[in-house]
C-alpha cells in the first residue's frame, strides 16, 4: 500500500478524532442521512452495477450502495484502519457478502482500470494534497460514461449546526486557528468555483453542482445532552476545549447546551446543514470533448445544464464564498453575528436546491473578497 497523504493516514489511523467517529458510527450514519439518501438517489444505482466509495469511513455509505447493487459488488476505499475494522464488522453483521473494503490513499492506490460504474463519496474526498491527482486516480478506476457522485461541505457560514455550538463555545474559549483557504480538510471544496477545474484537469466532464440544505439531527438525535456530549467528542468541540481549565469548559458546554435548547425536540436537536453535491462523468473514448475551460460565448463547460450568470449575480455569488470563507471562523465575533438570530422558525426546510453559480471571466473583484477566489 502506497501513501501521497502521510498526515492524513497519522490523522485517521492515530489521531484523536479516529475514536470519535468509530464509536459515533450510528450517530454519523442518522446525522448525515439527508445526504447519503441525496448521494444515493443521484448515483441511481442498478442491481448489478458495481461501485467505489472513496473516504468510506465506516462504510455506511458502502453497505447502503452494496444493498441497492446487489449482486453488483461495492468496494470502500479508505486510508483508515480502524473505520474500516468497524464497516467489515457491520458488513458481516449485516450478512453483506457484495461487499469489501480495502485501505489505502485514494491519491495513489493502485485500483483496477475503468473498474467501477460509479463512484461515490461521502465527505470522504476533500483531504487529498494534490486533489487532481487524486481524482484522476479515481477516475481511471471508473468505466468511460461512469459517473461520479459526492457530497462535500459548504462554508462554515453556511451550517449553523457548527456555528450555533461554536459560538456558545466562543463566549468561553479561543476560536480554532484558521485553517488555510482550499487546504486539505472539511472546507477544501467550500468554493465550487475551486473544485470545478480541478475535476476539469483531472478529466472528468459533465460537472454539476448544486446547492443542497437539510435539517440535520445534530449527533444523530438523542436528548439535548447527547448532542452536548456528541459535540464535545467531535473536532470542533476537541479543538476549542483542548487545554481550557475544567471550569471554563463546565461553564462553555453549558453554554453550548443553552443554545441547542431552543432546535430540540422529541427527535433530538436540529439544524440546518449545507452540502455541495457535485456529479461528474468519464468521457466515452469515442466522444472527446473539447478541452476546459471553454470559453463562456460558447455556452460554459459543455454537457453541463449550468447557466451564465449575469454580472450583478455574478457579484453575489463571490461574496457569498468569500462571506463564508473557513479563516473568518477563528473570529468569536462573527461566530457570534452568525449565529445570533438563527431561531428555528427560520430553519430552512428540509431539501433545496440551487445549482452552485459559477464565477464568470471579466466581473470586476469581488468588494468581499479583493478577489482572492
Ligand atoms: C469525514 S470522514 C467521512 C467518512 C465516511 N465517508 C462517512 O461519511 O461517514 C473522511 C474519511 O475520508 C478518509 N480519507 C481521507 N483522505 C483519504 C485518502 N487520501 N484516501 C482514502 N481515504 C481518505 C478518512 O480516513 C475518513 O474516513
Amino acid at each position: 500500500m502506497s501513501i501521497a497523504n502521510t498526515e492524513q493516514a497519522e490523522h485517521w489511523n492515530t489521531g484523536p478524532g479516529v475514536a470519535h467517529w468509530v464509536a459515533n458510527q450510528a450517530r454519523y450514519d442518522r446525522m448525515h442521512a439527508p445526504f447519503t439518501a441525496l448521494i444515493l438517489e443521484a448515483a441511481a444505482l442498478r442491481p448489478g452495477g458495481s461501485v467505489l466509495d472513496v473516504g468510506c469511513g465506516c462504510g455506511g455509505t458502502t453497505l447502503a450502495a452494496a444493498r441497492l447493487i446487489a449482486p453488483g459488488q461495492a468496494l470502500g476505499l479508505d486510508l483508515s484502519g480502524p473505520m474500516l475494522a468497524r464497516a467489515r464488522s457491520d458488513a458481516e453483521a449485516a450478512g453483506l457478502a457484495n461487499v469489501t473494503f480495502q485501505q489505502g490513499d485514494a491519491q495513489v492506490e493502485s485500483l483496477e482500470p475503468a473498474d467501477f460504474e460509479v463512484v461515490i463519496s461521502r465527505f470522504g474526498v476533500m483531504f487529498f494534497a494534490d486533489p487532481v491527482a487524486a481524482f484522476a486516480n479515481i477516475r481511471s478506476a471508473t468505466r468511460p460514461g461512469g459517473r461520479l457522485v459526492f457530497a462535500c461541505w459548504q462554508p462554515l457560514a453556511a451550517n449553523q449546526w457548527l456555528l450555533v455550538p461554536g459560538a456558545a463555545l466562543a463566549e468561553h474559549v479561543r476560536p480554532p486557528d484558521p485553517v488555510p483557504a482550499g487546504g486539505p480538510g472539511m472546507f477544501a471544496f467550500a468554493d465550487p468555483d475551486r473544485l470545478r477545474p480541478i475535476l476539469a484537469a483531472a478529466g472528468w466532464r459533465d460537472v454539476e453542482i448544486t446547492s443542497e440544505h437539510a435539517s440535520i439531527l445534530v449527533g444523530g438525535g438523542g436528548s439535548v445532552d447527547d448532542a452536548v456530549e456528541f459535540l464535545r467528542t467531535a473536532t470542533q468541540g476537541r479543538t476549542m476545549l483542548a487545554g481550557a481549565d475544567p471550569a471554563i469548559a463546565a461553564r462553555a458546554l453549558a453554554s453550548v447546551r443553552a443554545a441547542l435548547t431552543p432546535h430540540a425536540d422529541a427527535d433530538g436537536v436540529h439544524l440546518d446543514a449545507a452540502v455541495w453535491l457535485v456529479q461528474a462523468v468519464v468521457p466515452q473514448p469515442d466522444s472527446p470533448l473539447p478541452p476546459y475551460p471553454r470559453s463562456p460565448s460558447a455556452g460554459g463547460e459543455p454537457g453541463t445544464s449550468r447557466r451564465n450568470l449575469t454580472r450583478a449575480e455574478g457579484m453575489r455569488s463571490c461574496s457569498r464564498a468569500s462571506r463564508v470563507s473557513a479563516r473568518a471562523s477563528a473570529a468569536v465575533g462573527w461566530f457570534r453575528s452568525r449565529a445570533r438570530g438563527h431561531s428555528r422558525a427560520g430553519r430552512i426546510a428540509p431539501v433545496r436546491r440551487m445549482r452552485a453559480p459559477t464565477a464568470q471571466p471579466g466581473l470586476p473583484p469581488c468588494p468581499g473578497c479583493n478577489g482572492r477566489r
